[in-house]
């Protein structure tokens, strides 16, 4: 796909989505903005500027990739305003709804907002998208393509799942990072030394994320299979299962709905 796509922030996702494009659509003119060039360590092929203003005169975007904090987004956006009309706007800022993009750009901008997460610097990530009305069938094809460069895509059509969406795979991977320190954290506490106890439990991750990934069975049933009646995994299973507040469900529920909740608090 030959396309013009000028990125906005080069940060953990931005960066992960940059090294994605090179090698998917590597007919792609990217030129990235990214206020502190030197220490972000740019590919020497990608056109990069410190600055909205310095952005090559002959460079006219498709697409518009937005890949900054929200709490960047106010003072950002004006310098990229007066694309809106001729580029596509694609914003992977959590918390910021369509409607905020569309009173800042105006009211028939072409807008996807996406939540991708950081495996996307693997090219296992995965992003859910929403477009808003003025999005045209090759406007959405490009924004898939942009996001397909780093895992899989899916596309919602109400965006108040977004929220939801953020806290489950936007903020997921840290919940399975948490996971591995605190297995390792336990091994160590249980007489492994640490060296030990961190790799099997990177280990432990590492290789129940790939049988999920090839296995046809749920998560449910391979649970179940490591599971023994009366032995060591149901005994623990029978702590991280425990019904009430301590339980792994219950807790899991508290952590979603909080970063549910902070994604709603973004959207102003
Ligand atoms: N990290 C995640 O897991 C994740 C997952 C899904 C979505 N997101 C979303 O992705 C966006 C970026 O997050 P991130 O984790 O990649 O943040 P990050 O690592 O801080 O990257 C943001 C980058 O944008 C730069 N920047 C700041 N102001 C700018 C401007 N006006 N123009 C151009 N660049 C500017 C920052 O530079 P300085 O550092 O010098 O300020 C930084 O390099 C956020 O909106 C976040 O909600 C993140």
């Amino acid at each position: 796909m030959s396309m013009q796509a000028l990125l906005v922030g080069c940060g953990k996702m931005g960066g992960a989505l940059l090294a994605g494009w090179r090698r998917s659509i590597p007919d792609a003119r990217i030129v990235v903005v990214e206020p502190h060039l030197p220490s972000r360590g740019m590919p020497s092929d990608i056109e990069a500027v410190a600055d909205a203003d310095q952005l090559p005169a002959d460079f006219s975007p498709d697409a518009v990739i937005l890949a900054i904090k929200p709490q960047m987004m106010e003072q950002a956006l004006p310098a990229y305003a007066q694309l809106a009309g001729r580029s596509l706007f694609l914003s992977i800022a959590a918390g910021k709804p369509l409607a905020y993009f569309q009173e800042r750009l105006g009211p028939s901008a072409a807008i996807v907002r996406a939540m991708p997460n950081t495996p996307a610097a693997v090219g296992c990530g995965i992003s859910v998208a929403i477009a808003n009305r003025h999005v045209n069938p090759q406007q959405k094809s490009m924004a898939q393509a942009l996001l397909a460069a780093v895992g899989d895509v899916a596309w919602a059509d109400d965006e108040a799942l977004m929220d939801a969406v953020t806290a489950v795979s936007g903020s997921g991977p840290a919940y399975v990072f948490l996971l591995t320190e605190t297995l390792a954290r336990a091994g160590e506490l249980s007489g492994l030394p640490a060296d030990l106890a961190m790799r099997l439990a990177r280990s432990v991750v590492i290789g129940s994320g790939e049988l999920l990934r090839q296995s046809h069975e749920s998560a449910e049933q391979l649970r179940r299979n490591v599971t023994s009646p009366k032995g060591t995994t149901q005994a623990a299973l029978d702590e991280l299962m425990a019904p009430g507040p301590t339980g792994l469900a219950a807790l899991m529920q508290k952590a979603v709905a909080a970063a549910a909740n902070r994604s709603r608090e973004l959207a102003t």
